[in-house]
């Protein structure tokens, strides 16, 4: 590895999080830039609001790395940024300034991000699928990427026909979602699809702000949940069986109208979903994500995620 004199770790303070945006945005314009794509905006709250949230929830793993500088003082020159979740370490952000980069920072900031249980933990994160350099970099720790993800971008034309809720199911917006991401029902309900209950990051949801669904049966007991906001984005969702996923991905883009656009990062096993919102006009936009995982640990015919940096 080369040299890492000069460089110091340590858990960011809320203080930083304007410094890891724009070594975000840098990181991803040096790449991107040769592969002929526009700059980033200036500002991106959304991810602003999401540093903020994987900071709150976990100050120990967002971190970041000082470079000294020869006059005096320091400059943030990479972060990283990791959840945990019941049994899941999910890395959520790595990035490093691109006069840094391929000199081994990226490779031991992930190591201080790392748990030191990591054998007997699932471990994942989504990666650029054209960013080769860290689908191997996170491959070298087990973290494979394993299943392409497609933001699926547009709305819904009016005349097509989503496939039918079965017979007796209903949905009805969650009118207290604070006090129901505390419920027992619904922690019982990721439990089973994800292994862990996070309330925490349903409140992170709620906050965007999304509105939240819950799809019952005739009898009454939970079968699905959906997020959808009137910015357009969707997710989580969460379903039973495989087979409920499009039907309730339909209700929600057609029950939420956007002011503009919906858009949805849609994982490639949830393939009925897939083929409806294809079907139904929405459009991929841009190159896929690939979800990595050291081990399964959801089952992504049954689950939406809330965005590539957050399960
Ligand atoms: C991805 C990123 C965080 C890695 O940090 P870095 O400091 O540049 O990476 P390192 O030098 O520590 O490690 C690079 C490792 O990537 C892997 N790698 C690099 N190029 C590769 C390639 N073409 N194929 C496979 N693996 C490759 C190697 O394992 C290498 O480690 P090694 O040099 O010990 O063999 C950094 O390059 C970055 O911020 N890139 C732009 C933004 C970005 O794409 N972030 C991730 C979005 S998913």
């Amino acid at each position: 590895m080369a040299s890492l004199a000069g460089i110091t770790f340590r858990p960011a303070a809320e203080a930083d999080l304007l410094d890891c945006h724009r070594v975000w945005r840098d990181a991803l314009d040096a790449y991107q830039a040769r592969m002929g794509m526009q700059p980033m905006p200036e500002d991106n709250p959304g991810l602003r609001r999401l540093h903020r949230h994987a900071h709150a929830t976990d100050p120990a793993r967002f971190m970041v790395a000082d470079r000294s500088l020869p006059g005096g003082g320091t400059r943030v020159v990479a972060f990283g940024s990791a959840m945990e979740r019941g049994p899941l370490w999910f890395l959520s952000m790595l990035f490093v300034e691109p006069r840094e980069q391929a000199r081994g920072l990226g490779r031991a900031l992930l190591e201080q991000l790392l748990p030191a249980d990591r054998e007997t933990r699932a471990l994942a994160t989504c990666t650029d699928s054209a960013q080769p350099i860290s689908n191997g970099l996170y491959t070298t720790f087990g973290i494979v990427p394993r299943m392409p993800m497609f933001n699926l971008v547009g709305r819904p034309a009016a005349e097509f026909r989503w496939p039918a809720l079965p017979a007796g199911f209903r949905a009805r917006l969650v009118t207290e979602p604070g006090a129901w991401s505390e419920s027992d029902e619904l922690a019982a309900f990721d439990e089973a699809l994800l292994g862990f209950a996070h309330p925490q990051d349903h409140r992170f949801v709620q906050a965007e702000p999304r509105h939240l669904f819950a799809f019952r049966d005739a009898s009454g007991e939970l079968v699905a949940y959906g997020y959808a906001g009137e910015i357009g984005r969707l997710g989580p969702i969460a379903v039973r069986e495989p087979a409920l996923l499009a039907p309730v991905l339909g209700h929600l883009l057609t029950t939420v109208v956007p002011r503009g656009a919906s858009a949805v990062w849609l994982p490639a096993a949830a393939d009925g979903a897939l083929a409806a919102a294809i079907r139904a006009g929405l459009r991929i936009e841009g190159f896929p994500v690939l979800a990595g995982w050291s081990r399964p640990f959801a089952d992504f015919s049954r689950y939406v995620p809330t965005s590539p940096g957050l399960v």
